[in-house]
């Protein structure tokens, strides 16, 4: 029969009839006679009686344990080798689908009148006594009620499928989003996915369990580190060598200047300048690298002279343009102001080209740049240059962009389609709270190049230009700190990139710092609309509780109200004096399935979880235990140094 009331947190009254019937069959079995009742009767009144107390105990004891739970603390600690892993679902922990039961069960054990109920009774406090709880026990903070209000858990899996629509994970400092990365990307991995891991901040614990992982599903090989605080053990990347559309270069560098105050009004300007050293660049054969982008953008001319006599060499109305660009003479004040402050050389090839009206549109485009006074031009990039001298600045520099003839530089050189193609997995820490700038614009840049690639993969499909068939990746992307990289770039990664099998998940503490980096609620708005799941640690914001509060529907919550009322009559010819009533009245009333106020008492490793189709999941996730994995790096030293000696024994084969 189903009660409208559950009524799971209340003293455990049957215990008292279990008691009242087991103290009676002791009493019929060991003095039949004072029952007036013979020995077999007596045998089968105590069976029956034995048969109610074992019944009415176990329903007491299913209250007591109710209570139990909601007040366990619990730890949920993982072997690596024991995370469960699939290759069509994703495990996220152990959990329950939380429904209106939940809300209704969460909401009694908040009630003042229940706290007696939620305390260890005098058998609790003795075995928590006795079981030597260690000190981490605790250390997960919050409130258990949360978790316990159901008993029964079993494994949470998501299915794969729903990844392509891109994973929010959000939780406030310390809570447990990094160690919920590692299970996730320990089961990519195993998987044998591609797996690009993000880490603005740099988490060693993060790094060796990437690694680790890799190792222990026998793709180490696959493996690459690329470290801006560790230049010495990372890969190398150059984050402009790599584009579909030559214009990729000039929106990579451009979009990283600020948007406001001076440098905005000439960012046109900028991305203009760069992509006509971009174009130039690969007209010449050379990939554009950060370096040269520097070199040129301080002085453009040695980039012209080498493109114009490129060009002019071809140009068949050029012919024995050596000669007479030599004999050329120019008077200077016949020139434009701008072209007067120039170099001779530049001046006399820009010159030629204009008496002889050849026209190339990267020569022309080039030339234009030198009409401007050259200290006024200076003054209209002067914010390309601050940016562009970060990032070739020190040991950071060779990293991106990385000279391919050194043939001592063990350090391998990676771009997003031959990772992809290869199936690597990929670490990428970018040291930002060394310098943010360069660590916002070079993750940026990759955000910007990973899309690309994915625009690319999406029309043509992997192995682009390698024989045979290259069979489809799916390319899971982990976003640890996300706000620290969100920008321009990302938007349309994550619109467009799940048809190309690129699954984001994406780590942050709150919602205002990713509305904060963007600059436009319409535009954060869009980012959010853009993951399909959600998992919610603990958070301390009420604005970024309610992007998962209020996708949720109200409920109804049922609550009981005891009255007693007496009246009494004065009238002598009335039976009755007076008349007493007692009731118990239930009241139903419409509340809110979570508030942010639950999300804000979640422990550690606990989170809800919106996932398939926006059904409410709470889950607990394991904690990788990392303290006793033999596969385990012990530092970054000791990766980067495991990974030099693969690199040094691939590119020089023992003779
Ligand atoms: N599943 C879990 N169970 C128990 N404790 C956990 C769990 N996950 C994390 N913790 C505890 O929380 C601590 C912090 O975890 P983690 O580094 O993942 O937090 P974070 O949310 O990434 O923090 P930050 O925002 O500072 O990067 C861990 O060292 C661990 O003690
Ligand atoms: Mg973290």
């Amino acid at each position: 029969m189903a009660y409208p009331l559950e009524s799971l947190l209340r003293p455990a009254y049957e215990l008292r009839a279990a008691a009242v019937s087991a103290l009676a069959a002791a009493g019929v079995m060991t003095k039949p006679s004072a029952f007036l009742l013979t020995r077999e009767l007596a045998l089968g009144l105590a069976g029956v009686l034995i048969c109610h107390a074992t019944w009415r105990c176990f329903a007491g004891l299913r209250i007591l344990r109710y209570r139990a739970n909601l007040r366990r603390q619990r730890r949920y600690v993982v072997a690596s080798e024991d995370i469960p892993w699939s290759a069509d679902r994703l495990f996220l922990g152990r959990g329950f689908h939380w429904d209106q039961r939940h809300t209704q069960r969460l909401h009694e054990a908040r009630l003042p009148e229940k706290q007696d109920l939620l305390k260890p009774g005098l058998i609790g406090r003795t075995t928590e006594f006795l079981r030597d709880l260690p000190p981490e026990h605790s250390a997960v903070g919050g409130d258990p009620a949360i978790h316990g209000v159901e008993p029964a858990e079993s494994d949470i899996w998501m299915d794969i499928s729903d990844r392509v629509g891109h994973t929010l994970v959000l939780g406030t400092t310390r809570v447990g989003k990094t160690r919920l990365a590692e299970v996730l990307l320990t089961q990519d991995i195993r998987r044998g996915e591609v797996v690009i891991v993000f880490d603005p901040k740099g988490d060693i614990d993060l790094l060796r369990r990437v690694y680790a992982e890799a190792k222990r599903a026998g793709r180490h090989n696959e493996f690459f580190m690329f470290h801006l605080g560790h230049p010495e053990v990372s890969a190398r990347y150059n984050p402009v060598g790599s584009f579909s559309r030559i214009t990729e270069v000039a929106t990579r560098i451009a979009g990283q200047l600020p948007s406001e105050g001076q440098s905005a009004a000439f960012k046109e300007f900028v991305w203009r300048f760069v992509n006509v050293m971009a174009r130039a660049l690969v007209a010449l054969g050379r990939k554009p690298d950060y370096e040269q982008i520097n070199r040129y953008a301080s002085n453009v001319e040695p980039l012209l002279i080498d493109y114009f006599e490129h060009w002019l060499d071809g140009e068949s109305g050029a012919a024995g343009w050596r000669e007479e660009v030599e004999s050329m003479a120019i008077d200077k004040k016949s020139l434009d102001k701008g072209l007067q402050s120039r170099g001779f050389r530049a001046v006399t090839l820009v010159e030629y080209a204009r008496r002889k009206k050849l026209y190339d549109p990267i020569a022309n485009a080039l030339a234009s740049t030198l009409n401007y006074e050259k200290s006024y031009f200076d003054k209209l990039v002067a914010s390309l240059l601050p940016l562009m001298e970060k990032l070739t600045t020190g040991r950071t520099a060779a990293l991106l962009s990385p000279d391919l003839d050194d043939a001592s530089d063990w350090r391998p050189v990676f771009d997003w389609a031959s990772v992809i193609n290869l199936g690597g997995i990929v670490y990428i820490g970018l040291d930002s709270l060394s310098d943010y700038e360069v660590a916002a614009a070079v993750g940026n840049s990759m955000f910007a190049d990973l899309t690309s690639v994915a625009g690319s993969i999406y029309k043509f499909g992997t192995g682009r230009g390698l024989p045979g068939e290259t069979p489809a990746r799916r390319i899971a992307i982990h976003a640890d700190e996300f706000n620290e990289l969100i920008g321009d770039e990302f938007i349309p990664l994550l619109n467009k990139a799940g048809g190309a099998g690129f699954q984001v998940t994406a780590y942050t503490q709150t919602w205002s710092d990713v509305e904060a980096r963007i600059g436009s609620l319409a535009k954060a708005g869009q980012i959010a609309g853009n993951f399909n799941t959600l998992i919610m640690l603990r958070v301390k914001e009420v604005a970024t509780a309610e992007l998962l509060t209020s996708q949720l529907p109200e409920v109804r919550i049922v609550s009981t109200i005891v009255s007693s009322s007496v009246s009494d009559t004065n009238d002598p010819g009335d039976f009755a004096d007076f008349a007493s009533r007692n009731e118990d009245r239930i009241t139903t009333e419409s509340a809110p399935m979570l508030a942010p106020s639950d999300l804000v008492q979640l422990p550690k490793g606990q989170a809800f979880a919106l996932i398939h189709g926006g059904q409410l999941h709470k889950i607990r996730m394991p904690l990788p235990d990392a303290s006793h994995d033999p596969l385990m790096p012990v530092s970054l030293e000791a990766i980067g140094s495991e990974v030099r000696g693969r690199m040094e024994g691939r590119s020089n084969p023992a003779p």
